[in-house]
């Protein structure tokens, strides 16, 4: 499955590379990162790249800019939490292409590196403009990419540098993605289950379709299972059901059972009749959902129903919180499948930026096989579709 080039198979001494890594971090008012975990995944690739006299130049976007120089999307920040990391001085530049950039890109000696100012402050980034991805390749001699979590975006430093600065190699967090999420799908240890939640059945219809070929069972939470249970002809109150998806919906719930798949939607609720982080709530079943509430989480039943799969489990794929879980009083569902995961056998791949700040909310991260860096990188994995940062790369010869 896996035929790319990775970092193994080039050789970076006294050579300048240019590495496409992931560094779009939450960063709050004050300037601080509320979360390093991506900087933290790309360390192997870039010490791996350093220790072996490589001159790195590293690239990342950080937010969405739009084109223009705004400085609270300026990489700064990292730069600073980056050497701190790596116990070695990283040059910050001005911008990310440019004279002065490439002077200083020159004047890296073996083992030293530089990162790169946000490279979505020039629009060219995004629509992959020949004469600015032209401008950052003559930074480098060799390009690697470990930017999971930007893989399913085709822009001038994922796919535009890749083409140019050939042969193109994958870092070493890109082939563990995809190695944790292409055996889950392609070779699970079985029976695998997908658990999907999320707020909006829209964004998860496409995932739930293909693994709807892949997977023994599929346990459906959050709010897109309300969509799912108005096609099964239930009323749900003041839920959230997207009236657009219903015959789709009932369309998936029929092909899992010509499949052969069990699919699971939640038995019971924790309903409100607000939609705030202190509202009362009551634990009410499908049939017998007040006309005024909403549903905010899974109910006891639902969670000890699925638990108890989970249990069994041989693999599990979780994308999506089973309720409001940034609100504590419904984050229980959330936290019951995050700890039915821990004390599972099974392994355990975590993907999307909900489930990856549920489970590092519970506490149980360490316990998981594998949490991934990519929110809509690994969707669009588990959707079935090429991610073109991905396929760009160079095949092993
Ligand atoms: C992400 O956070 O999912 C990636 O960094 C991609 O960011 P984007 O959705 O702004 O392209």
């Amino acid at each position: 499955m896996w035929n790319k080039m990775t970092v193994r198979d080039l050789d970076f001494q006294g050579r300048r590379v240019f590495c496409r890594v992931d560094f779009n971090v939450p960063i709050n008012a004050e300037g601080r990162i509320t979360d390093d975990s991506r900087i933290v995944a790309a360390l192997p690739t870039l010490r791996y790249i350093l220790e072996r006299g490589g001159r790195l130049i590293l690239a990342s976007h950080l937010g969405r800019p739009k084109g223009q120089p705004k400085p609270e999307f300026s990489l700064a920040p990292v730069a600073v939490q980056l050497e701190n990391l790596l116990g070695r001085p990283v040059l910050m530049a001005a911008d990310c292409v440019g004279p002065a950039v490439l002077r200083q890109a020159e004047s890296l000696r073996d083992g030293q590196l530089m990162l790169l100012e946000n490279v979505r402050f020039h629009a060219g980034e995004t629509t992959n403009d020949p004469e600015f991805v032209r401008q950052l390749a003559e930074l480098a001699e060799l390009y690697v990419n470990d930017a999971f979590g930007t893989a399913h975006r085709a822009h001038a430093s994922t796919v535009g540098v890749a083409r140019l600065l050939t042969p193109a190699a994958a870092g070493l967090l890109i082939e563990k993605e995809i190695r944790y999420l292409g055996q889950a799908v392609s070779e699970p240890v079985r029976p695998l289950v997908a658990v999907i939640g999320g707020a909006k059945v829209s964004d998860k219809l496409p995932a739930i379709e293909n693994l709807l070929n892949k997977v023994d069972s599929l346990l459906i939470g959050g709010g897109m299972a309300y969509t799912f249970l108005r096609a099964k002809g239930f009323s749900l109150g003041k839920s959230l059901v997207e009236e657009d998806r219903i015959e789709l919906a009932g369309s998936l719930l029929k092909q899992a059972d010509e499949k052969g798949v069990q699919l699971l939607l939640p038995r019971d609720h924790a309903a409100a009749e607000a939609f705030s982080a202190d509202a009362e709530y009551r634990i009410v079943g499908n049939r017998d959902f007040p006309d005024n509430s909403m549903g905010l989480d899974i109910g006891p039943d639902t969670a000890a129903e699925y638990a108890e799969i989970l249990s069994k489990a041989g693999t599990v794929l979780w994308n999506g919180p089973m309720g409001v879980f940034e609100f504590p009083r419904f984050a229980q569902g959330t936290l019951a499948v995050a700890q039915a995961l821990a004390d599972s056998h099974a392994v355990t791949i975590i993907g999307g930026g909900d489930s990856v700040a549920a489970i590092n909310q519970s506490g149980l991260a360490g316990r998981m096989t594998h949490i991934s860096t990519g929110g809509g990188a690994s969707l669009e994995f588990l959707e079935g579709r090429e991610l073109p940062g991905i396929a760009v790369l160079s095949d092993k010869t």
